[in-house]
């Protein structure tokens, strides 16, 4: 047998060898039950079942319920989880979990002789410091009271810490944001969700995904010249398009998978976010072992080892649809504009921009972000720079460099690379997200103004970077990116043009090259984690003054009787999402703050007595008035009221926070002709009544200022429809019958007031 090994540095009290162990015994019920070869992905994924005996299974059908082995969250999402969590008086979170500081600190591009620092990072990082100050101190000291992690602001971009502390392979874990799917450069199941998924994992509810299809990208072949792993996945991306991976599991395999270094997987998995993929994986191998040697965790890479099996597809294991690509062939991809998908050959690109008269003359260049800022990146893109150096050249546009962990950061200082960097001409910004989430205070181009970028990042969606729709964002590999700037054109092909020196005469670019891992090992730098303490004498700061963060209430456990005369807050008229339901934009600062943010309960959902948004009779005074204010009116009074709407109701992302404010308001109930699922769980989770018209054209039956009684909730059960008695102004009544999903579980979350609620009772007894 091999050495036990602890979970992470961190965590050294828990072991990956019982993981592997459990995973293990539960391929084993699967199998048996299956009886037939298994892709890596359902390995993993089956090998985190709740219940392997009886769980059903069937690929894009089946919901699952698992058990994943860590949550990370970062700053932004993480204000709503713990607040909820904390509601919970639950005393610790249930799995490993952390949270990390990068999305709230903005980037700045300001001409670096205006800079008093070395490095725009430092000021801007300063700068965050500040104005988040009440959010930072809320998520540390929360974090060390309920046994969460905390990276400080400058630690790091989530996915970039995971993969050197936690990630590990045949793991399964969640994130609070869209691109945690990093990790599965490190062979982990990993997935991007919502808040609201994220606190049911720490308070130990399990967690349902659909049973995932899984497409299978084969490679053959070795990387060659300008190719560089970003290619792959722009290349993917251009085949599938942003839908092409929904409801699937990417699955990389085949003799080229060796040829890619460990962080390489990471960008691949990374961007697997951008069609829409559940995650994207890899199958554990040597160059995984040897990340996890250089991050110190050679004791975990050799049970990994010894676990291999497990940690492969089987062969002959079938796939949903199957991808083959040849490395050898591939040639540097160039992705946009304004689309993700929208792939270009290094060699077509100088005629793509001219065909559609996109800009060729570039305006900024940036590298790093979570996708791509591994010592690999940065030294592939510093031996472009060197190479400009030594012809006296420099970058002719701002060029950012974002380091995606202090680690990296310090690790690329000592060996050099940010001084050449600092030298052709590049500026580089805090550990964080800055420009790659739209913190980037752009000063050279005025809104509106067509202009290119070009960026090493994921996303490139009309104003992602800048808030300017007009910028005509490309994503590409970090060396090409640097390319770019230097020649200040993105006409511009290396493998074939040349550049002019400092002395007039030509010079050729020569294919960037550079060390996977650094030889003298990685330089932690300062050190930004702060570790939980025992929790007894934290108190979670909040203050009761403020507008960005609230401390939660339980809500209140159902009171035993049937749901009588509640009010129609408003009937809704077609498309309502969960941005129609709780916009987003400038509402986001107030994520943390439940009564503030509820201000935007509704008021994007289209009123269908009078066919206006935001505007609804309060039937108490009969004037009309904002939605949000119409609720607060009859909470006041202690009146319930409903949302009556029509299809797809809740469509969109899935954030909690439409089903928060709801319930915050006094809302009880939602019926409606059909719901999107997750917002329909959203509901039932916050202990609201999600119900669906059993004849849809009872819609039509229901009047805007009608009272509708919902009967039958003291036998509620599982498969049971619930009966609404409506009364109209003139007192003359009518019934229909209204549908419910709700399971014996859910019915308990009902009856307690809410999920976090059920676990504490649960808890308690
Ligand atoms: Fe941050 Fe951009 Fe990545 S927002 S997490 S650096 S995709």
């Amino acid at each position: 047998g091999v050495a036990k090994a602890p979970l992470s540095k961190y965590e050294q009290d828990q072991y990956i060898n019982d993981r592997y162990a459990a995973i293990e015994d539960r391929l084993k019920v699967v199998r048996r039950r299956l009886n037939r070869p298994l892709t890596l992905a359902e390995k993993v994924v089956y090998g985190h079942l709740d219940d392997p005996e009886h769980q059903e299974i069937k690929r894009g059908v089946s919901y699952l319920r698992l058990r994943p082995d860590r949550v990370a969250m970062q700053d932004a999402t993480a204000q709503m989880a713990v607040l909820q969590f904390i509601s919970s008086g639950l005393p610790r979170t249930a799995v490993p979990s952390t949270i990390h500081c990068d999305h709230l600190i903005e980037g700045t591009t300001a001409p670096q002789a205006d800079r008093d620092n070395k490095f725009g990072g430092v000021a801007d990082l300063k700068h965050a410091v500040t104005t988040n100050k009440e959010v930072y101190d809320f998520l540390a000291s929360a974090g060390s009271k309920y046994g969460i992690g905390f990276w400080r602001p400058g630690s790091g971009i989530i996915h970039q810490i995971v993969l050197e502390n936690y990630a590990f392979p045949g793991g399964m874990m969640i994130g609070t944001d869209s691109h945690t799917p990093n990790a599965g450069g490190l062979g982990m199941c990993a997935v991007g969700v919502g808040g609201a998924d994220a606190v049911d994992v720490m308070a130990g509810l399990p967690w349902e995904l659909k049973a995932p299809k899984v497409i299978g990208v084969r490679l053959t072949g070795k990387l060659n010249k300008w190719s560089s792993p970003k290619d792959i996945i722009c290349k993917v991306a251009g085949i599938l398009t942003v839908k092409g991976g929904t409801g699937a599991i990417v699955e990389y395999y085949g003799p080229g998978v060796d040829n890619i270094s460990c962080t390489g997987m990471g960008t691949i998995c990374n961007m697997g976010a951008e069609i829409g993929a559940t995650t994207s994986m890899f199958p554990y191998n040597k160059r995984m072992y040897d990340y996890l040697a250089a991050t110190e965790r050679e004791g975990l890479a050799k049970v990994a080892d010894a676990f291999r099996e497990h940690l492969r597809a089987d062969e002959g294991c079938e796939y949903d649809q199957i991808i083959e690509l040849n490395l050898s062939e591939l040639e540097p991809q160039i992705n946009g504009p304004f689309t993700p998908d929208l792939a270009h050959p290094l060699s077509k690109f100088a005629d793509a921009l001219k065909k559609n008269k996109w800009p060729s003359e570039l305006k900024a260049g940036l590298i790093g972000s979570c996708t791509n800022s591994s010592y690999e990146d940065m030294q592939r893109a510093a031996s472009v720079a060197r190479q400009a150096l030594a012809a006296g050249i420099k970058a002719k546009v701002p060029f950012t460099i974002t380091p995606g962990s202090e680690q990296i950061r310090a690790t690329i200082e000592r060996d050099g690379l940010l001084d050449v960097f600092n030298k052709v001409g590049g500026t580089v910004l805090a550990n964080a997200c800055g420009p790659c989430i739209g913190q980037w205070k752009r000063t050279e181009v005025v809104k509106g103004e067509a202009n290119s970028i070009i960026t090493s990042y994921n996303r490139n969606f009309a104003a992602r970077n800048d808030g300017n729709p007009a910028t005509h964002a490309f994503v590409t590999s970090p060396e090409l990116v640097t390319a770019f700037a230097i020649a200040g054109d993105l006409s511009f092909n290396p493998e074939k043009d040349t550049l002019v020196g400092a002395d007039g005469k030509e010079i050729s670019l020569e294919a960037p090259t550079g060390d996977e891992l650094p030889s003298r090992g990685f330089d932690a730098g300062v050190a930004t984690y702060q570790a939980p303490s025992d929790g007894k004498n934290v108190t979670v700061k909040v203050d009761p003054a403020s507008k960005r963060l609230q401390l939660l209430e339980p809500f209140k456990a159902w009171d035993g009787g049937d749901l009588k005369e509640a009010l129609v807050l408003i009937k809704a008229k077609g498309k309502c999402t969960t941005d129609h339901i709780s916009m987003a934009g400038p509402w986001l600062k107030y994520r943390g703050h439940l009564d503030n943010i509820s201000n935007n309960m509704l008021i994007g959902a289209l009123n269908a007595e009078n066919e206006q948004v935001n505007s609804v009779k309060n039937q108490l005074t009969g004037e009309y008035d904002a939605v949000p204010a119409v609720a607060r009116a009859y909470k006041a009074k202690g009146i319930p009221w409903v949302v009556v709407g029509d299809e797809n109701y809740g469509e969109g992302s899935s954030r909690e926070h439409a089903a928060l404010e709801p319930r915050h308001l006094g809302g009880r109930a939602v019926i409606v002709k059909s719901f999107a699922r997750i917002h329909e769980t959203n509901l039932k989770k916050q202990g609201m009544l999600p119900l669906t018209f059993a004849n849809p054209a009872d819609y039509d039956k229901v009047g805007p200022f009608d009272k509708l009684s919902i009967l039958g909730l003291k036998t509620f059960a599982p498969g049971k429809p619930l009966t609404v008695e409506g009364k109209r102004p003139d007192g003359s009544t009518y019934n229909f019958q209204v549908n419910q999903t709700f399971n014996d579980n859910q019915i308990e979350w009902f009856k307690a007031g809410s999920a976090l609620n059920a676990m504490a009772q649960k808890a308690k007894s």
